[in-house]
């Protein structure tokens, strides 16, 4: 008689946990092991019939076709569960600005522009001025710190996903704070719109009755030496959608007047015409090291 050991309902949790104990990462053991058992009660709750799963794991297979370069469907369906945002702010800042989710669209680099310079590469909407300083949490400004910047048109769209319509980078650019932390682009406006709905995350919005859309925001990730890497976004005040965001992304910290400024000179300052929009902000960085026992390990691949 073969020594076996077969598994039930009440047994397949220990012997899966246990199959792991080997692991020699352990920080990879430690993923898998927690991992395994908040899945299986899912499943003895949930009880899926063999039809749901493999209409689950046809989800999912789905999602992964649907990544390319400059569409990562992934991101978007930890986006539209709400876990990019849960790990976005369980690893935030302990002081400084909020951070919020990085999002599908940093898929290309943005490319290196002089401060004022514009970042709106097509011209004819009404345009704005973003002005800000990158800065520790006492004041002291940070110079020479990285900001990169992406955002959508007036309309909603970015650059890769009109490459009919708009050059690459159009909406992007990677700025560097002057001596006083100070930098500042001219742009438009963005607009609310909505995320991609024509793959798999879509169709799940479309079968649970839930709205697409995003509240007008410009993204931004900001490096400077010494200093932890903030990863975040300035809504438009006044936007749509800022109280009911699809991938659950707004702070009301975060939240900046776009001010209709009407002032020739200021506008002339600037190199815009008049009127236009203002929005200064200013982006604090947290100095603190990330105490090591809160810094996921990269788990080995393979
Ligand atoms: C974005 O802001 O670019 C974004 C974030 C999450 C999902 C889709 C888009
Ligand atoms: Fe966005």
């Amino acid at each position: 008689m073969t020594d076996t050991a077969d598994t039930t309902a009440d047994t397949a949790t220990e012997a899966v946990v246990a199959s792991f104990a080997d692991t020699p990462d352990p920080r990879l053991r430690e993923i898998l092991q927690k991992l395994v058992p908040h899945l299986h009660d899912f499943v003895r709750e949930v009880r899926p019939t063999v039809a749901e799963w493999e209409a689950a794991i046809a989800f999912l297979t789905a999602t992964g076709q649907r990544c390319d370069d400059t569409r990562q469907e992934f991101i978007l369906l930890s986006d539209v569960l709400g876990v990019s945002m849960l790990v976005e702010t369980l690893n935030g800042q302990e002081a400084g600005t909020e951070s919020t989710v990085l999002g599908p669209f940093h898929v290309v680099e943005s490319p290196e522009r002089e401060n004022g310079e514009n970042i709106d590469l097509l011209g004819g909407a009404a345009q704005a001025v973003v002005t800000g300083r990158v800065l520790d949490p006492d004041g002291t400004p940070l110079a020479g710190a990285t900001i990169d910047v992406w955002q959508c048109t007036e309309k909603g769209f970015y650059d890769v996903q009109q490459p009919d319509l708009q050059p690459l980078g159009n909406g992007r650019g990677l700025f560097h704070s002057d001596s006083e932390g100070r930098f500042w682009f001219r742009t438009v406006v963005p607009s609310h719109y909505p995320i991609p709905t024509d793959g798999p995350v879509g169709a799940m919005l479309t079968a649970t009755r839930r709205h697409p859309y995003r509240p007008a925001h410009i993204h931004f990730l900001v490096d400077a030496p010494g200093h932890r890497t903030l990863t975040t976004h300035v809504f438009v005040a006044g936007s749509p959608y800022l109280d009911s965001d699809a991938v659950f992304a707004v702070k009301s910290s975060l939240v900046a007047d776009f001010t209709l400024v009407e002032d020739t000179q200021r506008a002339q300052a600037h190199g815009v015409d008049t009127p236009f929009r203002l929005a200064e902000i200013d982006l604090v960085l947290d100095p603190v090291e990330l105490d090591p026992s809160r810094r996921a390990a990269p788990v080995a691949a393979g």
